[in-house]
């Protein structure tokens, strides 16, 4: 395995939730089998759970790990080729990626959007870069427009807790003040349609996603109506895919609250974190008995152990 990015990296999700729950019962199984190898975890943006479920999921294998904060600590890097460098880059991507690759037997990498150059954005042009030129295998931490790990973690919640075969998922867009990748709620419908669920997506007017990664999945604006019947309900904002980057203000009636909840199946409510409480979802929501916030939280070790020991392998 080369890299992890997608749900396309990998065969079959339910395959996939199955090892993890594996690793999850008897976490420490395979201590030896990355000693002596070391993951890089490379940061340009800011984390607590990536990080922290990365580093624990390495430890877990035996792997050492370096971290570096690739925004305030290293060279500006230069990802153009050709470029005549003397302006505020000083170092090209295809030296850094070398030479990390000379340190490092896997890395991860995240890096969010501009959210202001929309073909970049979704050309993922710095992933790509980094997957250019690394010669280890490459782990997506969340990229410009994906979350896989997120992703696979929140399948494998879902798994855990699901009480029938094809529960009906429902991906709801809440209000936030500022602007937000398109990253986790793309990933999310990706694994989702990719699992064979119902996968309802509910968003105000004029909010849709990239249809790359909705196709299969029901669209419903009408948010209380996409909640009727729900066994899930995962809130997450999102900025304009259309009006790329800008924010949707005035609907701040879109916060999960237990309103809203009572119109499901006694739906799970699950997120990212982290989440800005009283705007996308209520204190009442997050504290209440349905939540399964800190559970998707607890899988993101799993979800990162499942992916580094099979590139150990
Ligand atoms: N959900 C998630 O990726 O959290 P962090 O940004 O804290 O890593």
């Amino acid at each position: 395995m080369k890299k992890f990015q997608s749900v396309k990296d990998i065969d079959n999700v339910h395959a996939w939730v199955d090892k993890a729950l594996e690793i999850k019962r008897n976490p420490l199984l395979n201590n030896e089998l990355g000693k002596n190898k070391t993951l890089g975890l490379l940061f340009y943006n800011p984390s607590l759970r990536t990080r922290l479920s990365s580093q624990k999921a390495a430890y877990n294998l035996g792997m050492n790990v370096i971290v570096m904060n690739l925004s305030q600590e290293a060279w500006q890097l230069e990802l153009e080729d050709g470029t005549v460098m003397d302006l505020s880059t000083q170092e090209h991507i295809k030296e850094a990626a070398a030479v990390i690759s000379q340190y490092c037997d896997i890395v991860g990498l995240r890096t969010f959007p501009s959210l202001t150059n929309k073909d970049d954005d979704y050309n993922d042009k710095v992933f790509q870069k980094f997957l250019d030129y690394l010669s280890v295998p490459l782990i997506s931490l969340e990229s410009a427009i994906l979350h896989p790990l997120q992703s696979f973690a929140d399948a494998i919640t879902i798994k855990e807790q699901q009480k029938t075969a094809k529960p009906k998922v429902v991906l709801s867009w809440a209000p936030h003040p500022r602007a937000l990748p398109q990253a986790v709620a793309n990933s999310f419908s990706e694994w989702m349609l990719a699992a064979q669920y119902d996968l309802v997506i509910t968003h105000p007017e004029g909010m849709d996603m990239n249809p790359k990664y909705t196709q299969g999945a029901s669209i419903e604006t009408n948010q209380k109506k996409a909640f009727e019947g729900a066994d899930f309900v995962y809130a997450k904002n999102w900025s304009s895919y259309q009006d790329y980057g800008k924010v949707l203000h005035g609907h701040e009636d879109w916060m999960i609250s237990p309103e809203l909840l009572a119109l499901t199946n006694q739906a799970k409510f699950m997120h990212c974190l982290p989440i800005r409480r009283n705007v996308v979802a209520s204190d009442a929501v997050l504290d209440g008995p349905h939540s399964i916030v800190i559970e998707q939280a607890n899988n993101r070790t799993y979800a990162m152990q499942t992916v580094l020991k099979e590139i150990l392998l």
